[in-house]
Formats: C-alpha cells, structure tokens, sequence
C-alpha cells in the first residue's frame, strides 16, 4: 500500500514535468449527451469527417443538424443502416400544426432523403399556390405534378388529427410529396409553394391508420465516400476506444485518444507506447515499485 503511494506520487510527478500534455483529455468525445458519435460525424472541429463536420454540431449534449433553413435536433443515428434522424421543432405533427418555412438540404451536404419519408404540404392557397395552378391548355405532360396522388390516405389520416382539422381547409388542400419530387435541390419552400405548415414521416410504427403514433421527423441517408466504405485506419481507431478526426492542410487522418495524443494509427499503439512512458499508472505502478524496491 505505501509503496504504490508512493509510486503514484512519483509516476505523477514524471508526467507532470515531462509529459505536461499527456494528461489533457480526449478533444473529440465518443458521445454527444447519450448519443454515441463515431466515424463520419464528430463532436468538434478536427473531428469526424470534414465533410460532415460543418453539418451535424455537438453543443450542451444535444447533437445538431444544419442547413440554410435552420437547426435540427438530432433523435438518432442508424449506424448500420446509415441513417440519420431529425426532428423539426417547425413541423406540424398529428399533436401540434404551426406555421414552417419548410426543409431543405443544403446543396453541397453529404445527405440526401431516405426513401422512406413522406412530406404533407398542409393548408396551401387553392388559387396562387403553383401545385394548383392548371397548365393554360391541356397538356399535362407541361406540368410536373407535385402531389402524389398515392399518398391522398396520408392526407385524410392526417385530417383526422385534431390539431389538424383545426386549420379549417379542406383535405384536398393537402399535398403529399416524395422526396424524390423534391428537386435536385432538395427545396421544399413552402412561401414558394404558399403553404404555412408541413408534416414529415418517416416511420407509420407499424399503425398505419393512427396518425397519433407515427414517426414525425426526417431521415437522412448518409455515405462515408463515394464507395462508401468505411477508412479501414478509423475502423482500428474506433476499436482501440480513439475518435476519427482530421488535422493539417490535407485533413488527413487523425486517431483521437482516451489519452487526448493523436496517433496516425490507432490507440493500442498509444497505450503500448505510453506504458514505456508511465501514462497507465495502474499498470505501470506497480512495475516502478518492483524496481525502487529492487
Ligand atoms: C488531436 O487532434 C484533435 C483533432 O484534430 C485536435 O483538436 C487536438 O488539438 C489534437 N491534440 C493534440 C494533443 O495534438
Ligand atoms: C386539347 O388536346 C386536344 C388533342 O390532344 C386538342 O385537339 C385540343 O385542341 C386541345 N384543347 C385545348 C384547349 O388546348
Ligand atoms: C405537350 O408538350 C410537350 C412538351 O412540353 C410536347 O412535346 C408535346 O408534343 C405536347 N403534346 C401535345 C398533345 O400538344
């Protein structure tokens, strides 16, 4: 007992004049509140992927999406699946209509729209709301059609929402869209289309008739490349409990150790190595005390 005291003492000691840096900890956090973070996003710059880096922010715990049409909530992350969920505090759901500007991507985002989702365009002006508007003549091959036509149960179930039945416009009004019809773009701006309010699904949670138990919110798909593989360095970092970040001009890859050192590597290297160098006292303890006592 008074040994490993008083090699403790001495081990701090060491790393304190020596090694002052060692003991910072891990700048990019394997969690953001209860959200687990691993490759491609981070909880700051230097971590993560930089392509994602500027899109999904980790702030007071809470994990943040951003677009130019404002800041979302992040509910959950699909690793496997390589999905992204979000909620919009502006959207209307079955509990809740208000009025939203819409949802956007932004152009150059690593995201686009997963197919499940379903968009209703709720309360849009019958006389100057493009998705209205009947082509000067009578071909409809002209008009791209905004509403799909499949989704019209969405809009009656949705119209039997309380909140909903409330707006006081008739179910027709209501437009279902796809992302698919959304543009390249990705806009769906509802001052353009002269919609106040909208509602994204992206779940029914297996009760497709009762609107009060689906999943309000989008879903993102996301991709780690163009080939979409996960970087085999990240996938050793990962597993060695270090955080994939990027620094210097090239961005090129980083592994963030429990530690708080930066290998190029991953952090088994860093352990082994930091063992020679009496970072892991636990360990390392009891091998000095051999040796003083020795
Ligand atoms: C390690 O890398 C992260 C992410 O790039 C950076 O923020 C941090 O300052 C680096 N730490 C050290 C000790 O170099
Ligand atoms: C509608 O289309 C038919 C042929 O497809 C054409 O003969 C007719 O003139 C068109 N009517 C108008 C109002 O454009
Ligand atoms: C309808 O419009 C398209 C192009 O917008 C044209 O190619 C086609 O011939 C038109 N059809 C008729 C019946 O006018």
């Amino acid at each position: 007992m008074k040994l490993k005291h008083c090699s403790m003492t001495l081990l701090f000691f060491i790393s304190l004049t020596l090694f002052p840096y060692l003991i910072q900890s891990q700048t990019c956090q394997r969690t953001c509140g209860k959200q687990p973070i691993k490759y491609p996003f981070g909880t700051g710059p230097g971590c993560g992927d930089p392509r994602f880096q500027t899109h999904i922010t980790c702030s007071q715990d809470q994990l943040t999406f951003s677009t130019h049409t404002g800041c979302y909530p992040v509910t959950s992350i699909d690793y496997t699946n390589q999905v992204l969920y979000i909620t919009d505090p502006s959207m209307s759901t079955c509990s809740c209509t208000q009025p939203s500007k819409g949802f956007s991507l932004d152009w150059d985002a690593p995201f686009s729209f997963h197919d499940d989702n379903t968009f209703a365009l709720l309360d849009c002006s019958t006389t100057s709301s493009p998705i209205y508007k009947t082509n000067p003549g009578n071909n409809s091959t002209a008009t791209v059609p905004l509403c799909d036509t499949n989704g019209a149960a969405v809009c009656s179930l949705l119209f039997s929402c309380q909140a909903v039945s409330r707006l006081d416009t008739p179910v027709a009004t209501c437009c279902v869209y796809t992302p698919v019809d959304l543009g390249p773009s990705f806009e769906m701006d509802l001052q353009k289309l002269q919609c106040t309010s909208y509602s994204g699904i992206y779940g029914f949670g297996g009760k497709n008739d009762d609107p009060g138990s689906w999943q309000y919110g989008v879903a993102l798909k996301y991709k780690f490349n163009y080939n979409n593989e996960f970087p085999t360095n990240c996938e050793n970092c990962e597993r060695s409990n270090g955080a994939c970040g990027y620094s210097g001009t090239y961005n090129s890859f980083v592994c963030n150790c429990p530690s708080g050192l930066n290998t190029t590597t991953d952090c088994f290297f860093a352990a082994s190595w930091n063992h020679g160098l009496v970072l892991l006292p636990w360990q390392t303890g009891i091998d000095l005390c051999f040796v003083s006592s020795a």
